[in-house]
């Protein structure tokens, strides 16, 4: 997704924004740009590729100016190109976009009937000729914001500089996230927190529909024509970049993190000394729930789905999981009293965020699992259950989701608790599972040489199966996902039990299958699948604990063995080693493991 910073500042502005866009750099992006006001008029450098293109083009054109924007670029509307990269500008007005102005073509009609002249093939090029042409009609910048809002469809966050105005930068949010960061005589506007957090610490989050005058001494924020004040809050982001440390990518590092988010989140989930599960107070008697909802999307909706499992079998508790861009559209029945758990790392995407609003207007109360508490979905749950993994900067989600299971894991469990459906001594069972998984993550850590060996005898592979059954199921999804967003190549995931309804017919030995095979109560089924793919030439990767492996190893093209677990914990175990096999596979085939194509860590638009 696209990065965002403006900045009206007392000295020369250009390093430190170009520093902002270094911080925004893991959202994903394709080109970047930089504007400010020199003597009242635009300047812009803009750049594709890296920020260090756009850091040589700064060098060679020094820009000067203390009041500017900057911009990271993630293509939607128009190729990716100088001329489409933001800050997109005319004379009167530097513009920079998050997100997607869906009724842009009609605007561009409207003003190119008006004799405007378009250079750009975004859609952001819309917003800026509609408020230069607001401008020309002696409109002044507030005026021409508040016009240009109602006017706007879809989903943005905005940030204009007009000029002739150092003072004055206006920024405006719907759908995306923008904040505002107070700073001693100076202003900030950013995309989110971690860009402004080595700015100032005081930021304020505009809420939907928003718009906000800064200056340098303060911002006037309003909301369908009227003021509207919003809280300050004190970010709990480091100031500090954050950086790979000894590791060779960002990914690396977090798997390493693994064990440490697995712990720290677990500690906020449990009484250390009775290990009894301590889950948030709810406003609400989980015996009185209907029906739970879970949502979420990519990585997170695997572990939505293994929740699933967990509450259905813990707390015989109904259970609905769904992707949020289906759920959202879908108009589901949802019954009175029910609950509805949105699940995401960042807190912002665009699709989780509006079926969780779907919920709301079906009078569920909403719960988030988040990595980011200041985030909108936190902002718009009555209880939000924070994930302690730390700032994910890798664009494929890991330690986010092992953080993810544990808070589902110690809900399903308190739920089960307080619906009378799970006894004492299997609760202390299941939390001492808990408490293990993270010296468990370890020893699969230090295992990585011989998962990197496996990843490297299926890289050249063209296409690659994931099968798992049970809670393991989404983890073959969660493999599959990974091994296509990290190496491109091609991969699924499906439940062992379908092999036989069509899959198996892609089965020859050019097809490697990675089986997902703790020692469960489906290890016979998950077994015969197996052998079913061994039968057909098929070449098998097994990963399973010394019991599988004894068992079945022979008939795997690899195997890796994995600690033996209470099969509770299984899914948050196994999800490290296909997520390694990815990773390796990616360095194999020399693809950008951190920032693959395409991709964006926080996808904010539809
Ligand atoms: C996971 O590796 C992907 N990068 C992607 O599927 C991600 O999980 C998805 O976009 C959801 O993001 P969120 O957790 O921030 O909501």
């Amino acid at each position: 997704m696209c990065g965002i910073i403006g900045i009206i500042g007392k000295d020369a502005v250009t390093p430190r924004l170009i520093d902002g866009l270094r911080r925004l750099e893991y959202r994903g992006y394709d080109s970047a740009g930089v504007a400010t006001l020199v003597n009242g008029h635009i300047g812009r450098r803009r750049a594709e590729g890296k920020i260090a293109n756009l850091e040589a083009r700064v060098a060679a054109e020094p820009l000067a100016g203390t009041t500017g924007i900057a911009h990271t670029r993630w293509a939607t509307h128009g190729g990716v190109s100088e001329r489409n990269a933001h800050p997109i500008a005319t004379d009167r007005v530097a513009i920079v976009h998050n997100g997607i102005i869906e009724n842009f073509q009609e605007l561009k009609e409207e003003l190119l009937a008006q004799g405007r002249r378009f250079d750009s093939e975004t859609d952001t090029e819309a917003v800026a000729q509609l408020l230069t042409s607001y401008l020309e009609r002696q409109m002044t910048p507030e005026e021409a914001m508040g016009q240009a809002m109602a006017r706007l469809k879809g989903a943005f966050a905005l940030v204009c500089m007009f000029a002739g105005r150092h003072d004055l930068l206006i920024g405006a949010r719907r759908n995306c996230p923008l904040a505002v960061g107070y700073g001693e005589g100076e202003m900030y506007l950013g995309s989110d927190g971690l860009a402004l957090a080595p700015l100032t610490k005081r930021i304020c989050y505009l809420d939907e529909d928003d718009w906000v005058v800064v200056r340098q001494d303060g911002a006037r924020i309003f909301n369908n024509g009227q003021p509207v004040e919003r809280p300050i809050t004190t970010t709990a982001l480091s100031g500090a970049l954050i950086g790979k440390g000894n590791h060779r990518h960002f990914m690396l590092k977090e798997m390493h993190e693994h064990p440490e988010a697995v712990s720290n989140t677990l500690r906020s989930y449990l009484d250390p000394t009775t290990r009894a599960v301590t889950p948030p107070d709810l406003p609400f008697d989980w015996k009185d729930v209907p029906r739970l909802t879970i949502t979420a999307c990519g990585t997170a909706f695997y572990a939505a789905l293994i929740a699933k499992y967990w509450f259905e079998q813990l707390a015989r508790l109904p259970v609905e999981a769904d992707i949020g861009s289906e759920f959202r559209y879908r108009e589901a029945p949802m019954p009175a009293g029910g609950v509805c758990i949105a699940v995401s790392q960042s807190g912002e995407t665009a699709d989780t965020l509006a079926a969780l609003r779907y919920a709301k207007t079906q009078g569920q109360t909403i719960l988030s699992v988040v990595n980011v508490p200041e985030s909108a979905m936190a902002r718009e749950s009555s209880v939000v259950m924070p994930t302690l993994a730390g700032p994910e900067i890798a664009v494929a989600s890991t330690k986010a989701l092992t953080a993810q299971l544990v808070v589902l894991a110690t809900l399903a469990i308190a739920a089960a608790r307080a619906r009378g459906t799970l006894s004492r001594e299997r609760e202390a069972e299941l939390v001492a599972a808990l408490v293990e998984v993270p010296s468990r993550i370890a020893e699969v850590l230090n295992n990585d040489d011989a998962i990197a060996a496996v990843a490297h005898r299926i890289a050249d592979a063209r296409d690659v199966l994931y099968l798992g059954r049970g809670v393991c199921y989404p983890i073959a999804l969660e493999g599959a996902l990974k091994l296509k967003e990290l190496s491109y190549i091609h991969a699924e995931g499906y439940p062992a039990g379908e092999m036989k309804h069509g899959p198996i017919a892609l089965i020859t030995e050019e097809v490697p299958v990675v089986v997902v095979a703790p020692t469960d109560s489906l290890a016979d089924k998950i077994a015969s699948n197996l052998e079913q793919v061994h039968a057909r030439g098929g070449k098998p990767v097994l990963l399973s604990d010394a019991a599988g492996v004894a068992r079945l190893g022979a008939k795997a093209f690899a195997a890796l063995t994995m600690p033996a677990v209470d099969p509770f914990v299984a899914p948050i175990l196994y999800a490290v080693p296909v997520q390694l096999l990815a990773y390796h596979a990616a360095v194999a085939k020399g693809t950008d493991v951190d920032q693959p194509r395409n991709l964006a860590k926080s996808v904010v638009v539809e």
